[in-house]
């Protein structure tokens, strides 16, 4: 992306406030962002958060009223590499697909050479209208492409198509897009992700922080370059932003293990970025464990199987299998350890001392190690970025030369 010119349209609807996020998404990755906005997105964001983001004024009207200072949207067009337009209302789909050229960003889209993305976002009856439905379908025949919306809760709080695609899965589309990474077609990708909760009785079990962030990032990045990814996953609230990625949710480290043979199996890449519980309750309590019970009770616990180390152990040649460690000492030391000992390809080490990284963060400081030494050194990013950085390196990791 970097140094790569976007026009980002900017029309009015409630989604707008993700066009922040977005912009600096672009930003981020080294590209040059123009904002071009609607009257009516003015309503829903403002310029100046966005030209603060994008480092560039924001262009709305066809000149500066005060300087008479005239804006090029045939310029515009020419400077980009890319349109995204992001969100767009019914209105504006409706202008673009007619030609009502009645404002800048309209004109910019009538004038850009560069390949056009638009990610509507409206209510679910005005998605499922036949008159959005055909203009929708004119775009698409015009070369446009569209980023469909996702299903869920709406502005309206009804539930339904419209709600427009998540800032990094646009990313991701316009990632693909510029770097033609679909070097993990037809590969398939297994995650172990989250954490693990062993039952001491009903209600009560072992567990620990893990949120999943991480397992799901790499997963959406996996998903971005093409490969057929199912995570299997701990109880955890995140959700995939990449529509094709698959979850298989499990509870304890047994059903993690369980499910993930048959996936193995078929698996180009295993990843494992699960926080499994080492041991669990060897005798979980078939009812709840009341107070008040004359003796103490004591926990006997029982090791949970490897699920790394298991499945590694059977590798087939060709199959790559990466882990993760998260460490408090000797972190270096001890990620080399478990490298070997869990017959893994890679290893990423988080560790605790680094402020950013580990549970819960949104960012992450790792560094991989290969059974011949450190293969990347990634400094403090967040944990999409990160996930990015480490599909990548897998994408172009070859053990044999290694
Ligand atoms: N792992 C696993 N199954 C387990 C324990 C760990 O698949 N029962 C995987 C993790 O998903 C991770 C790697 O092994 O990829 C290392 O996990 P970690 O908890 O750091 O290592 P442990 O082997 O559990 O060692 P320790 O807790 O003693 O540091």
């Amino acid at each position: 992306m970097r140094g790569k010119h976007i026009i980002l349209g900017i029309t009015g609807g409630i989604a707008a406030y993700k066009s922040a996020s977005l912009a600096r998404l672009f930003v981020k990755a080294g590209a040059e962002v123009q904002v071009v906005m609607t009257p009516s997105a003015k309503e829903f964001i403002t310029p100046v958060t966005m030209s603060a983001l994008t480092g560039k004024p924001v262009v709305s009207e066809f000149f500066t009223a005060n300087t008479g200072e005239w804006h090029s949207h045939v310029d515009l067009g020419l400077w980009a590499d890319a349109m995204v337009i992001a969100p767009a209302t019914a209105s504006s789909i409706a202008k673009m697909a007619h030609g009502v050229a009645d404002n800048m960003l309209i004109t910019t889209y009538l004038s850009a050479k560069a390949p056009v993305f638009i990610a509507p976002a409206m209510d679910l009856d005005m998605m499922a209208h036949p008159s959005t439905v055909a203009n929708i379908e004119l775009l698409k025949s015009y070369g446009n492409h569209i980023i469909e919306p996702a299903e869920g809760e709406l502005a309206s709080h009804l539930i339904g198509k419209g709600r427009m695609e998540e800032p990094e899965r646009i990313f991701d589309v316009l990632y693909r897009f510029f770097n033609d990474t679909d070097e993990l077609a037809g590969k398939k990708v297994l995650i172990t992700a989250g954490p693990t909760y062993e039952p001491i009785d009903p209600v009560r079990f072992i567990g620990n922080y893990s949120t999943g962030k991480m397992g799901y990032a790499l997963a959406d990045a996996a998903a971005a370059r093409g490969a057929e990814v199912t995570v299997v996953s701990g109880p955890v609230e995140v959700k995939p932003s990449h529509p094709g990625v698959k979850v298989v949710k499990v509870e304890s480290a047994r059903q993690m293990l369980e499910a993930c043979e048959p996936l193995f199996d078929e698996a180009s890449i295993a990843i494992f970025s699960a926080a499994v519980a080492d041991y669990t309750p060897a005798h979980p309590a078939t009812s709840k464990i009341k107070r008040e019970t004359t003796d103490l009770p004591s926990l006997e616990l029982v090791k949970n199987p490897d699920i790394a180390a298991t499945l590694s152990s059977r590798k087939r040649p060709g199959q790559l299998t990466v882990g993760f460690a998260l460490e408090t000492d000797n972190e270096a030391d001890n990620a080399r350890h478990k490298l070997a000992s869990k017959h893994l390809d890679l290893i990423v080490l988080n560790s605790l001392r680094d402020s950013g990284a580990g549970f819960g963060c949104d960012t992450n400081k790792v560094t991989v190690f290969s059974p011949q030494g450190v293969v990347a050194d990634l400094p403090l990013k967040s944990k999409q970025e990160c996930a990015r950085d480490i599909i990548s390196l897998l994408t172009r990791y070859d053990p044999i030369t290694h």
